[in-house]
């Protein structure tokens, strides 16, 4: 295995929950990091400020570049200025009901942008001849439709969104250029991980977001879609490490990355609500806006090969996730109530 001191990682979607977990993980491990960011009129840094802007520790092996996912020239012109050893391509508009809305850029950004990267990758190992290892975020969405339970390896896909379509077409575009070019390239086929610093979008920060500004008497209904749907919920701080361990194979490969325990988002609410004494039978509303045309309706992975070839496994079970979240919403909540108290005025989270 490479000395991680001397190694360079280039890092998609590093204003994202994943990207800055994997950022710290790099980090501390001693690598330089190059993170791929898109220009936005406000700032998206939030998740990695507290990196970024501490230069005199890891933060000085931090560097941030602007360059969007759908820009090829952009991508292989960055490949060529840094020469990372790795690639993480975690970049994506990654929301499953927002995709119904956006086909075609979530075509684009999350299933072209794969090909455009893993070309920039090839582009430049061969005219360097210097390796480079890629890892693609695949997901369990690709299962869509679950033609087994528990989803492994070599379950067939059956998209049910163009988040997952286009997922299966950056999958196999992974697993292609692995077979036609001799890239050193891996795809981890997570399930759903979360954290305190998970997007406000999805079901699980919705609810614990919610929970959190209702105890402070912000907020008093939370509006919710289907609460029948199951997940196999992880962990975000650990998902990053397996991404790590998948690159230091020898050889590449592709892996599920779950818990191998389902629940659905009523259980989610259950365990939320419970944790602050409150019923969520009192506060939850059903919302037809947040049902989708068609549904994922049970996802649950078995992470055997992962831990039997990587050594890898989750280490935070479902209901200390659920106590890291809710705990973490109640401590934002009650600073927005402080800001409030004293006039300010905070816009309420949106759902989708
Ligand atoms: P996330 O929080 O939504 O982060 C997505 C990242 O991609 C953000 O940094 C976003 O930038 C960036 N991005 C989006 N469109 C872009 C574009 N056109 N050009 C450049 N950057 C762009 O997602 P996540 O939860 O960290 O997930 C990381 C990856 O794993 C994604 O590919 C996701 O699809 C996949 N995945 C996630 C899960 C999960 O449960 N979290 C499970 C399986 C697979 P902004 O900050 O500017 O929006
Ligand atoms: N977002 C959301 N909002 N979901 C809701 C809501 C709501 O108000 N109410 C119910 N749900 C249900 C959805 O219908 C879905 O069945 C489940 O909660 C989980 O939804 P999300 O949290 O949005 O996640 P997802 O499973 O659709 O997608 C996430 O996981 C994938 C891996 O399986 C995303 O992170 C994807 O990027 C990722 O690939």
């Amino acid at each position: 295995m490479a000395d991680p001191a001397n190694q360079s990682a280039l890092v998609t979607g590093v204003t994202g929950q994943d990207g800055s977990y994997l950022v710290e993980l790099l980090l501390a491990k001693g690598y330089t990091v190059h993170g791929l960011m898109r220009r936005t009129s406000t700032f998206s840094t939030e998740r990695i400020d507290h990196i970024y802007q501490d230069p005199h520790e890891s933060g000085a092996r931090l560097f941030l570049h602007f360059a969007d996912l759908t820009d090829a020239s952009a991508l292989s012109r960055l490949l060529h200025e840094i020469g990372p050893d790795e690639v993480y391509h975690l970049g994506a508009q990654s929301h499953v009901r927002v995709s119904f809305d956006q086909p075609i850029y979530t075509a684009d950004a999350t299933g072209v942008g794969a090909l455009k990267l893993l070309e920039a990758v090839r582009d430049y190992r061969d005219t360097t001849g210097k390796t480079v290892r890629f890892y693609q975020a695949s997901s369990s969405e690709m299962f869509g439709k679950v033609h087994e339970v528990p989803q492994r390896e070599t379950t067939p896909f059956h998209p049910r969104s163009p988040y997952g379509v286009a997922k299966v077409f950056a999958h196999w575009a992974t697993v292609n250029y692995r077979e036609s070019y001799d890239l050193h390239a891996s795809c981890g086929i997570l399930f759903n991980h979360e954290s305190p610093r998970r997007g406000e979008t999805f079901v699980t920060r919705k609810i614990t977001r919610a929970i959190g500004r209702i105890k402070h008497g912000l907020q008093d209904k939370l509006y919710l879609g289907n609460l029948d749907a199951k997940r196999d919920w992880g962990f975000a701080g650990d998902y990053v490490e397996a991404m790590w361990l998948m690159l230091q194979q020898d050889e590449p490969d592709d892996y599920v990355i779950a818990t191998a325990e389902t629940y659905s988002v009523r259980a989610f609410c259950e365990a939320a609500f419970g944790r602050v004494e409150l019923d969520y039978k009192d506060f939850v509303e059903i919302d037809p806006r947040y049902f989708r045309p068609a549904e994922v309706d049970i996802l649950l992975g078995d992470p055997t090969k992962a831990k039997t070839k990587l050594g890898w496994e989750p280490k935070v079970s479902f209901d200390e996730l659920v106590a890291m979240m809710v705990d973490a919403d109640l401590e934002l909540a009650a600073r927005e109530k402080t800001l409030t108290d004293a006039g300010h005025v905070i816009v309420p989270p949106m759902g989708e």
